[in-house]
């Protein structure tokens, strides 16, 4: 089964369209990948979902099409995003950070899933009291990572979650993906431009090329697929 069927997908920035017409699948309780070059449309896919940009075609998540709605309610119904750059807030403190995540829930609710996701990143609750923006780079993103998973989602958005991060951290962010995956069940759909790890948590694959989906694959078969890699994923 699928939780989100994106189906002749079109987007636009003013007049320029972007995307031309794509097409995917993001199977259930699964990681999917989307990879491409840089400028390929992968940010604009995850802006799409969220309804962040002038967009055509269908977007169904879990069986409804919410292609119409706005970027609050797409949130609501449980997809969360961790943009380009991470999005957190750097004067506000760990913990308010957190908080803002939750803003789709309730007070209690949104307590209890903080302490939870401080259990899974202990140094996020070392930190709670100090501002984001002393956090290491790593460190902020797994904050921003935690801040999407407080509403508890069902669909989490993330794009180019490596970006900025030294070999060593990057690994530990994608073991944190997996571990996440793994234990919640939370459908994974994470933008990468290092492939070989992105793969390697992945269980399908969507390979972008300026504006259109040039294949989708389960992640083996794509990462041993020698003329792909060297056409699309560069090792
Ligand atoms: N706000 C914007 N206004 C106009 N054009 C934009 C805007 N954002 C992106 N674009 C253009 O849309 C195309 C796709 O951009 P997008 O950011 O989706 O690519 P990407 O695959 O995420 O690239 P990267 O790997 O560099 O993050 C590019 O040609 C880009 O120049
Ligand atoms: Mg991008």
């Amino acid at each position: 089964m699928n939780l989100l069927d994106v189906e002749g997908l079109h987007a636009r920035y003013g007049s320029a369209e972007v995307l031309h017409g794509i097409d995917f699948a993001v199977p259930a309780g699964e990681v999917t990948v989307v990879l491409g070059a840089n400028g390929a449309g992968k940010t604009t896919i995850l802006r799409s979902i969220c309804a962040m940009v002038h967009t055509t075609g269908r977007i169904v998540f879990d069986g409804r099409d919410i292609s119409g709605l706005r970027t609050d309610r797409i949130a609501c119904l449980g997809v969360a995003h961790v943009p380009q750059g991470r999005g957190t807030f750097g004067d506000l403190t760990v913990e308010e950070n957190l908080r803002i995540g939750g803003y789709t829930t309730s007070t209690a609710a949104t307590e209890r899933a903080i302490d939870r996701w401080y259990d899974f990143f202990p140094r996020l609750r070392e930190r709670r009291r100090r501002p984001a923006a002393g956090l290491s780079g790593g460190e902020q993103q797994m904050l921003a990572i935690a801040r999407a998973l407080v509403a508890g989602p069902r669909l989490l958005l993330l794009d180019e979650p490596s970006l900025g991060l030294a070999p060593r951290i990057t690994q530990e962010v994608f073991r944190a993906l997996a571990r996440i995956n793994a234990d919640t069940g939370t459908t994974i759909l994470v933008v990468e431009q290092n492939a070989h790890l992105a793969l390697d948590i992945g269980t399908s694959a969507v390979l972008v090329d300026a504006g259109r989906v040039v294949a989708q694959r389960p992640a083996e078969s794509l990462a041993r697929d020698e003329s792909v890699r060297r056409a699309y994923l560069g090792y």
